[in-house]
């Protein structure tokens, strides 16, 4: 479904159940994580990209406290009041929008002067790794933003967003997918800095386009794998905050070499997780200056070794995302490919040249069939503008 028809039939579901149009809209994008895995959290640095697709949430003040949210996909609808905003056991989809109210007003929604009527509708592929929890996440905070008056900075709301995903969601996730989609930018590759929260945009020429391969394994985050691949690099990092003669609080400040050095004193396991991120910085750096000389061909070769590190060293990979990539090898228009996002299954990102998008859509679903017997879905992704108010 296009975007405008997903606005359409917003509108159309609100105005039906409440007899008059939404007071604001808000849209949001989903993210591709291009560069850069699991980087985030160890306060390093990400390309990524929002893309154009995502959610849109329709929201009208109510007279009292009253809360109702409904999910115009399933319409199903959830009642509370400013009071009682919790985290729900049941249609777990209302705590993304749910925490977000929550953490807008600082954990205490009860002093919001009103409630709301809010309803939401996207068409971000769900378990596919393109962030349309943190596009649901984007799109409430920008509307209840504007509902209340309340202003914030982009960085601010990311982080509202992300609160949201860890206290109501339970996924411990950094900051990526939430500053993704508020800084996207049309044509353009957000850059971040996770340190000092710098998300600068880098313009994508038209001679190269990204292909995101959904895989049909299932990507779920809440289950403790992102978790417990966190925990690791929290432990190295402590560990070579330790031994290194200089301060290290994440795994940011650790180099390749410090790594080859002295990863002997870890714990197998944790030391391989560490390795990932150390490495997806120093790509990232690499890839800033690729990119500035034009070279897709050696940044697309840097996408390629992201993902051999996934595979082997952070262990976020599966059978179908690993095949998707080694397909994408055979390829010649196919600069680069790799897992986008917390991985465990949901989609590849390839950088493709987009003449070539049918014969590699093509190359690609013929061997996976062969392989899985199901098909996989290829589809190009523009670079997208980041979240905006679009009425109200
Ligand atoms: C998920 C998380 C992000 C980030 C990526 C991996 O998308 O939500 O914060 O950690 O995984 O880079």
């Amino acid at each position: 479904m296009q975007n405008q028809e997903v606005y359409d039939e917003l509108i159309g579901k609100f105005q039906a159940m409440y007899g008059e149009k939404p007071q604001i809209v808000a849209y949001a994008p989903g993210r591709i994580e291009v560069l850069g895995n699991h980087t985030d959290y160890n306060e390093g640095y990400v390309f990524s990209s929002a893309i154009d697709k995502g959610t849109f949430f329709a929201v009208s003040p109510t007279a009292d406290a009253t809360c109702e949210l409904t999910a115009a996909d399933l319409m199903e609808t959830a009642k509370f009041t400013t009071a009682t905003c919790a985290p729900a056991k049941e249609m777990t989809w209302q705590n993304y929008v749910n925490g977000t109210f929550n953490w807008l007003f600082d954990g205490n929604p009860a002093a919001a002067p009103h409630g709301w009527k809010g309803m939401f509708l996207g068409n971000i592929p769900l378990g596919a790794g393109l962030s349309s929890s943190a596009a649901l996440e984007m799109c409430t905070v920008l509307a209840l933003s504007k509902l209340y008056g309340i202003e914030k900075d982009k960085t601010t709301m990311a982080k509202i967003g992300q609160k949201a995903e860890h206290t109501f969601a339970g996924c411990p996730c950094g900051l990526l997918d939430q500053a993704s989609s508020m800084y996207g930018q049309e044509g353009a590759l957000v850059e971040s800095d996770f340190r000092t929260n710098v998300f600068k945009t880098v313009s994508m020429g038209p001679t190269v386009a990204f292909m995101m391969v959904k895989s049909n394994a299932k990507h779920a985050l809440v289950d403790g794998a992102y978790a417990s691949r966190r925990k690791a690099c929290e432990d190295a990092a402590k560990y070579f905050a330790g031994i290194l003669r200089k301060p290290v609080t994440h795994l940011r400040d650790v180099t390749m070499a410090e790594w080859v050095l002295y990863h002997g004193g870890l714990d197998e396991t944790v030391a391989k997780r560490a390795v990932h991120p150390i490495g997806e910085d120093e790509r990232v750096l690499q890839g800033a200056e690729l990119l500035a000389k034009g070279d897709l061909k050696a940044f697309g070769a840097l996408m390629f070794d992201s993902h051999e590190s996934s595979r082997h060293w952070f262990e976020n990979s599966c059978e179908e995302l690993d095949a998707i990539v080694d397909i994408a090898k055979t390829i010649p228009e196919v600069y680069g490919a790799r897992l986008s996002g917390g991985g465990f299954g949901g989609s590849c990102c390839l950088l493709v040249d987009p003449t070539a998008a049918d014969k590699i859509a093509a190359t690609i679903t013929a061997a996976y069939k062969a392989k899985f017997g199901d098909e996989p879905v290829c589809q190009l992704i523009k670079p997208s503008q980041g979240a905006h108010i679009v009425q109200g």
